[in-house]
């Protein structure tokens, strides 16, 4: 029934995974030669510092939802068969999460953060230098880790995802101002900073499994546009904060001369709003101007139009995946289809 579909809670599913595939990141990154750089870099797979987990979930809730039911015949070399499978799809989760961190560590050198994940950030506590080499060093090992795969496709689509997130964090950094007002860049950037990882790393899990390039692409694209409502909430969130009301999020974004898809869409009504924005903020009463202007406007809410659409299309991808009558198949796709929903109702 659908009551109990709606209780399908995707974190409690794989909490148990999560907690081996943990343990394997803090091996994965021990280094007996320099265990300054081996601390700096397991910092973030401590317990308390490990963050939301949002890819390793999807990833390993992906993997049940394609597993296709196994032929009934000799048994024991279909369980062996998936179990070395799983532990597969197991890595790329715990390769996502090394690039994912090392993109942290990276980009909290690059934006002077004090804090991560509710703790001291690796910059502020151990000095840039350290940062920069344990994001290099964690890149190395899920390097390493890609390559004992030997699966020349996921390495490629992975390590085009790294290329992507430096080009995403270049995109935002050194835009021109026309490409900072544009709609068109806005949502490059955010697929190469935010989508492409989850994206790219879903596809890589039915590749392993060996399905077909149309599942691929559903997995794909559930998870581009998965990763582009969250980022477009993510860009909500730094207006409202926790409550509906403009002004109470961190602003960080606006601060930054960061523009996001809820002023781009209040500049297609309020033009004179761009004028404000090319200041860049050298008179901070500019910040509550354009507050104004985005308060006025329907950019909130049309941002979260666009949000609520990309949900969409992550459900309506994982609603096209071949037919299952397996409990465990239809529980973890129920799970994928509910994130999509906490993705855009989330708060925090
Ligand atoms: C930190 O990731 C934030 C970023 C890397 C920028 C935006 C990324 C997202 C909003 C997440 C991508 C979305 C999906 C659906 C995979 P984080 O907020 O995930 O941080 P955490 O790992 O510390 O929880
Ligand atoms: C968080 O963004 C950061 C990213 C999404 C990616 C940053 C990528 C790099 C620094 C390129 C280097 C990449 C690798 C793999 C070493 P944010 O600053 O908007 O969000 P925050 O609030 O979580 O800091
Ligand atoms: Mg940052
Ligand atoms: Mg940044």
């Amino acid at each position: 029934s659908s009551l109990v579909k709606e209780k399908v809670d995707p974190f409690a599913l794989v909490a148990e995974e999560l907690s081996l595939i943990r343990n394997r990141l803090l091996n994965m990154v021990a280094a007996d030669e320099v265990p300054k750089l081996a601390s700096a870099a397991k910092y973030f797979f401590e317990l308390g510092a490990e963050g939301k987990k949002f890819r390793p979930t999807i990833l390993l809730l992906m993997s049940s939802a394609l597993n296709v039911s196994q032929l009934e015949s000799a048994p024991c070399t279909v369980t062996n068969f998936s179990n070395e499978l799983r532990t597969r799809q197991q890595r790329i989760a715990e390769i996502t999460e090394m690039i994912h961190v090392a993109s942290l560590l990276h980009d909290d050198v690059l934006d002077d953060a004090e804090t991560r994940r509710g703790v001291s950030s690796v910059n502020y506590c151990m000095g840039n230098k350290l940062s920069v080499l344990a994001g290099d060093f964690l890149l190395s090992r899920a390097c390493v880790a890609l390559a004992s795969l030997k699966n020349t496709e996921v390495v490629t689509l992975i390590s085009a995802v790294v290329e992507h997130l430096v080009t995403g964090e270049v995109m935002q950094m050194a835009g021109t101002s026309e490409q900072n007002f544009s709609m068109d860049h806005y949502m490059k950037k955010t697929f190469y900073k935010t989508a492409s990882l989850i994206a790219n790393s879903c596809k890589a899990i039915a590749i392993l499994a060996g399905q077909e390039t149309e599942v691929a692409m559903l997995a794909y694209n559930y998870g581009r546009n998965l990763g582009l409502a969250f980022q477009l909430i993510d860009d909500i969130l730094d207006f409202t904060g926790t409550t509906a009301s403009l002004g109470n999020g961190s602003l960080s974004d606006i601060r930054h001369g960061i523009i996001t898809a809820p002023i781009l869409y209040a500049i297609e009504e309020f033009p004179q709003l761009q004028e404000v924005l090319d200041r860049g903020f050298s008179d901070p009463s500019d910040v509550d101007l354009a507050l104004q202007y985005l308060g006025n406007s329907r950019g909130i809410q049309r941002a979260t139009e666009l949000a609520v659409n990309h949900a969409s299309l992550a459900a309506a991808a994982i609603n096209s995946l071949p037919r299952s009558d397996d409990d465990d198949v239809g529980i973890s796709r129920q799970a994928l289809l509910n994130l999509t929903q906490i993705v855009i109702t989330r708060t925090k």
